[in-house]
């Protein structure tokens, strides 16, 4: 058999969609996979296997996160400067992780729906008399926006700041969104910055705003909670408050957005499954977010660094090396998953790893955004009896968030 690699560190290489050949050649026949970088880099392994990546999520004490989680190669000083919740190990990330989760807690989660379904309705509701229109620019980027702005106590008329600030931040690879594209301008100016774009900046300058606010008036939303001291006497810094907003105007956005027009795509491509949507039981619109989410796997990898010597597969991976967790790959493990490549509502035991999986840095954001799909396809369900392509859809470059930046849809309401 040929070897059908595609480079799978250059961000141009997704554009055309998720090298699934490459990923599959990976795991049949070298699933622990080394990879030269030729931009310097010091080169990387990649886990293609769910089994190795959800054995390199779980023992954080072997996989570090403090030296990055994207392949990009930081000096120490970077990284140091550039640190977030998700750059932390335990026991720094355990405490920060603990002041800021109440939120998103299930619990807490689930207080919210109502919220978000009046959002969905609203914007849903807003296009009625359209039969062709966008379905990112319309739907999908508004709702995980707004539900971020309410729940943050963010006024309406600052949030397509936000949002487009966010996209500059995750979307940093691609000129569409920024024009600090790392690796086609010279951007070591903002080396020390997170994203290493200048616009977090702007963004931690709007949250010391938001936050001083809520010192002088305490309001009942995220953002205040964050200013409390827990009962062990724990408060966070501003620096830290400054980076926990960033990381959320930009992990919280995008990533749902993008995870919901894909399930679109999904439902597009099978006309039969938009049809049972109406009758489905409560369990099974979980079911079907819960594919949606296997089936796009927006987040495509994420890196850790190797504390020790450790085998996986027959390989032995050395201290300090980079490890790539393939979360994309990992979800269509033919090994793992019955016929991956089928879009399966009804699968038993969806245990993908979009949210990453027995991490202590599982996405935080995990119920919020699967209360979010769930609503919006609920509400999609009531409006609209069909819905068909209406033109081509283009994808981010990016090879770390996969992603379709524009859908044309048309549908038929009812
Ligand atoms: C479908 C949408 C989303 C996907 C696919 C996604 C995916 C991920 C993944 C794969 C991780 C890393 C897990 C690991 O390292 O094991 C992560 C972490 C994180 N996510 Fe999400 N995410 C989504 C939505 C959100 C939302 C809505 C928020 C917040 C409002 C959010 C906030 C975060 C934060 C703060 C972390 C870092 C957690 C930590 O390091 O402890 N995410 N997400």
């Amino acid at each position: 058999m040929t070897e059908p690699l595609k480079d799978i560190t250059s961000h141009d290489t997704f554009v055309d969609g998720v090298p699934h050949e490459t990923f599959a050649y990976l795991r049949a026949n070298d699933p622990v996979h080394w990879t030269e970088e030729s931009d310097g880099g010091r080169g990387f392994w990649s886990l293609t296997k769910h089994e190795d990546v959800v054995f390199a999520s779980r023992h954080s004490e072997i996989f570090s996160s403090r030296q990055g989680i994207r392949l990009e190669d930081m000096d120490e000083e970077e990284t140091e400067a550039r640190r977030t919740l998700m750059e932390m190990d335990a026991p720094e990330h355990t405490r920060l992780r603990r002041l800021v989760s109440r939120p998103f807690a299930p619990k807490s989660i689930a207080t919210y729906e109502d919220a978000v379904r009046e959002i969905a309705v609203d914007l849903l509701d807003s296009l009625k008399g359209k039969d062709e229109f966008d379905f990112v620019s319309s739907v999908s980027r508004g709702l995980p926006m707004r539900m971020l702005g309410r729940l943050l106590g963010l006024p309406n008329e600052d949030l397509e700041w936000l949002v487009l600030r966010g996209d500059a931040l995750i979307g940093n690879t691609d000129p569409d969104f920024t024009e600090y594209v790392v690796d086609q301008v010279d951007t070591s100016a903002y080396r020390l910055l997170p994203f290493r774009s200048p616009v977090s900046l702007e963004l931690f300058e709007y949250a010391s705003q938001a936050l001083e606010e809520r010192r002088i008036t305490p309001t009942h939303d995220v953002l205040s909670s964050l200013l409390e001291t827990t009962v062990e006497g724990d408060t966070l810094d501003e620096l830290a408050l400054q980076n926990f907003f960033t990381l959320m105007v930009a992990a919280g956005n995008d990533t749902t957005r993008y995870s919901m027009t894909a399930g679109l795509q999904a439902l597009i491509e099978r006309p039969d499954l938009f049809a049972q949507l109406p009758s489905m039981t409560l369990e099974q619109r979980k079911g079907l977010v819960e594919e949606m989410l296997r089936w796009s796997s927006v987040t495509m990898h994420f890196r850790r660094t190797a504390t020790q010597d450790v085998e996986i597969g027959a390989k032995t991976i050395k201290a300090g090396d980079k490890v790539v967790m393939w979360f994309t790959s990992a979800n269509f493990d033919e090994d793992h998953f019955d016929s991956p490549y089928e879009f399966r509502a009804d699968r038993a035991h969806n245990d993908h790893v979009a949210f990453g999986l027995f991490s202590p840095h599982l996405c935080l954001g995990a119920h919020l955004a699967r209360l979010e799909m769930r609503v919006l396809f609920e509400e999609i369900a009531a409006r609209w009896s069909s819905v068909e392509s209406a033109g081509p859809s283009e994808r981010l470059r990016s090879n770390f968030i996969g992603g379709t930046k524009q859908l044309p849809i048309r549908v038929t309401w009812r």
